[in-house]
């Protein structure tokens, strides 16, 4: 038997999953946010052995919409507001369904040209966006964690090489609101663990520039060699920025690398008001952005940026036999030569769709109305006589808590944790917890599209009933 489809079948179980996810997606507010199955019940219904026949593509569509689909987080929900969600648009959505019906291989130009030059043509929109220098380049990776782990390897390999004396000394800074990406970035990366310097953040959660410059005095008189600063433009927890152009000129004083972990917020660098919160980025070394967050984009999508993509290159580059052929010189790129992975799908692709179709001024509109449920939110809450803010507004996050006069640490914890249980017990929201200088918040990320002012208003009510309760 031939696993060849006629085109009649091919598009008659296109449509028929096009139709699905479509009713998905339209529905999506009549839908719990969430469902979860402990694992026993998801064994039940999931767990099967390999059929050694092939059902219908029908019946398996059945299977997945009875015992699968139904049991997972819907970040696209107007209700989450959890974590940093995932919110495509479906015209990207379309363009990671042509990248797979096409199967391109966006490792290398020679089979890969047009999409490749794809890939090119969307890391120069994001260089422009950011307003970052000219020759400024990278790649689309999988996500942030793997951009800034591409990050960290790139500065590593061209200060220490392969000097074995080097690579225990050196020394990389961060601040307590890091996400943990960066410093597994480190670990990965051969930095020692006890080399990885966490610094309080200051008041406003941000890396505090004379902090990083005395651990780096520091660690230079203990004989350590500084490698990187470890920076971020909207941080996980509270949205914040570090002072970037400080950072930045600290790290050229000091011949070291200012890296910026802008995974979740770097987008907001297509609104206004999230160009006025990032400031300044043109004065880093690279940064990391998430297409697959605050761009609409499906997972999986990241990318990194690099001042001097030849950091990259040298870092990654290496030529097979069985690859000669498909080495380039001049203006043409394989992606492959600028990260971990040979096999790579396109995902320029999702993106140039997802961009394309709605174009900038309606993605920087979605973005700015991120902003604002935050500041909604936060001042909802400023308002509520049993609510306490605990971090302002920024890149649309917002952090609270019940507030209870005379209460304890431990019960306003309590407290927190089962308002948290009775939010997300109503089905409508999901949203999730953080702890900031060691209180537990509630944290709601507001940068899904779908995601109305009204929503905003209920789930403050919400808490405030979950509170009061
Ligand atoms: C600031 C920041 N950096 C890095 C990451 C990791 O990105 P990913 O989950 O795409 O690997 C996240 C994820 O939420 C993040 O918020």
């Amino acid at each position: 038997m031939s696993l060849e489809l006629d085109q009649a079948t091919m598009q008659r179980l296109g449509h028929l999953v096009a139709d699905h996810v479509a009713r998905h997606l339209a529905s999506l507010r009549d839908q719990p946010a969430s469902r979860v199955l402990a694992r026993a019940d998801a064994e039940r219904l999931v767990a099967t052995p390999p059929p050694a026949a092939g059902q219908p593509v029908e019946a398996l569509l059945e299977t997945l919409t009875e015992r699968v689909f139904p049991y997972h987080a819907r970040e696209p929900h107007p209700g989450f507001l959890g974590y940093v969600q995932g919110c495509p648009t479906f015209p990207a959505i379309l363009g990671d369904w042509l990248a797979a019906g096409y199967n391109f291989f966006a490792g290398a130009w020679g089979v890969s040209s047009g999409p490749t030059m794809l890939e090119v043509t969307v890391l120069e929109w994001f260089r422009q966006w950011l307003g970052l220098p000219g020759g400024t380049g990278g790649l689309l990776t999988s996500g942030g964690s793997t951009a800034n782990l591409m990050a960290v390897i790139a500065a590593r390999h061209a200060v220490a090489g392969d000097d074995p004396a080097l690579l225990p000394r050196l020394t990389v800074y961060a601040s307590d609101q890091a996400h943990s990406s960066l410093i597994r970035a480190a670990w990965i990366a051969g930095i020692p663990r006890a080399n990885v310097r966490i610094l309080p953040s200051d008041a406003e959660w941000r890396l505090q520039p004379a902090l990083v410059e005395q651990a780096i005095a520091a660690d230079r008189s203990a004989g350590l060699h500084p490698l990187m600063v470890l920076a971020t433009a909207g941080t996980t927890n509270t949205g914040a920025t570090d002072p970037l152009p400080e950072l930045g000129r600290l790290a050229r004083r000091e011949g070291i690398t200012l890296h910026v972990d802008g995974a979740y917020g770097g987008f907001a660098a297509l609104s206004a008001t999230g160009r006025t919160q990032l400031g300044d980025l043109s004065g880093v070394d690279s940064i990391s952005l998430d297409p697959h967050k605050w761009l609409y984009v499906p997972f999986e999508c990241g990318s990194l940026l690099v001042r001097d993509p030849k950091r990259l290159r040298a870092a990654f580059h290496i030529l097979p036999d069985y690859l000669r052929d498909l080495d380039v010189a001049g203006g043409e790129v394989n992606f492959a030569d600028y990260g971990e992975q040979l096999t790579r799908y396109n995902r320029a692709l999702k993106v140039w769709m997802g961009v394309s179709a709605w174009g900038t001024d309606a993605l920087a509109r979605e973005i700015e109305g991120g902003i604002h449920r935050a500041e909604l939110a936060a001042e909802l809450v400023g308002r509520s006589p049993v609510l306490e803010l605990l971090s302002p507004a920024r890149l649309g996050i917002t952090c609270f808590r019940p507030r209870r006069p005379g209460a304890t640490p431990e019960e306003l914890d309590a407290l927190t944790q089962r308002a948290l249980e009775r939010i997300n017990g109503t089905a409508n929201f999901f949203i999730s917890t953080t702890r900031l200088r060691g209180r537990q918040s509630l944290r709601i990320c507001c940068c899904g599209w779908r995601t109305t002012d009204d929503d905003i208003a209920r789930l403050i009510a919400e808490a405030e009933a979950a509170v009061q309760g």
